[in-house]
């Protein structure tokens, strides 16, 4: 019996791996991580499956179906929004079934970012502009951030940000944000990135807290950086005509010179 953790993407159902998809369908137990998991994944479980969404749930219920399963010999698909590296909860699980002895695979999926950037037509790392993406979050009721990771800390380097469970904090965030990277810099907000009801907001640092006007709550990815709003930027070198490099050697002389294959 394996307990497989499943990354299930942003929300769009074909956005889901093909292992995961089949990990799905060949697994008796589905336990599932709320309404961010749209009812097209778990409709890849097999007919007559137990499927259990566990967001009311705590960690000890949670833990109590994983070993009910685990003595009945039945495999437990697990699922998490998005991909499970971040803000997926699946440490504590992990930690749990390590001390119970219960074996366990992880399938990665499509992160919220990756999603709300392929809304936004945008790639966030380009050329002498942007190098760095920061995947962060503000406090929560719940969650502390620990005292260096600050906004105003990240701010400094100018990095392209992506900030998750936060909009409820838009108006701090922007406090936060502009002394850095003043009143111009580009925002997008994306509300439920690759479903259906997708909506995206963008504006500035100045102007993002009016044009969202509170019409957005929770599943939202807000995006902050130079790069958002970019024509002006360099072109990279990998791809530059001139640049000697080992696929595209420039001449025999190079260093590259027959080590292509
Ligand atoms: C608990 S975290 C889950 C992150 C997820 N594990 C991932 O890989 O993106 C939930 C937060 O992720 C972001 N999020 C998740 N799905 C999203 C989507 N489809 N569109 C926009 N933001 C999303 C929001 O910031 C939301 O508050």
């Amino acid at each position: 019996m394996t307990v497989h953790f499943i990354g299930a993407g942003p929300g769009a159902p074909d956005l889901l791996t093909l292992r995961g998809r089949d990990l799905i369908a060949a697994s008796p137990v589905c336990l599932y991580a709320g309404s961010l998991i749209p009812e097209a994944i778990l409709a890849h479980c097999p007919p007559g499956a137990k499927i259990v969404n566990t967001a009311p749930m705590d960690l000890d219920a949670i833990l109590a179906e994983i070993v009910a399963a685990h003595a009945a010999g039945q495999d437990i698909a697990r699922l998490h929004s998005g991909d499970l590296s971040v803000w997926s909860a699946m440490g504590e699980q992990l930690r749990r079934l390590r001390a119970f002895g219960i074996p366990f695979t992880i399938t990665p999926g499509v992160p919220a970012f990756a999603a709300a950037a392929a809304t936004l037509e945008a790639e966030l790392t380009l050329p002498e502009l942007g190098q760095s993406l920061v995947l962060t979050r503000t406090p929560g009721r719940a969650s502390r951030m620990p005292p260096r990771e600050s906004l105003t800390n990240f701010a400094a380097t100018g990095a392209t940000l992506a900030i998750h469970l936060s909009i409820h904090n838009l108006a701090t965030l922007v406090a936060d944000l502009l002394p850095a990277y003043g009143a111009d810099c580009p925002v997008a907000v994306v509300w439920r990135a690759s479903w259906p009801d997708e909506r995206i907001v963008r504006a500035t640092l100045a102007t993002i807290e009016a044009a969202v006007a509170g019409t957005m709550e929770r599943t939202a990815l807000i995006l902050v950086g130079p790069v958002l709003a970019a024509e002006g930027f360099a072109e990279s070198s990998l791809y530059a005509a001139g640049y000697d490099r080992r696929f595209r050697p420039q001449d025999a002389s190079s260093r590259f010179a027959g080590s292509a294959e």
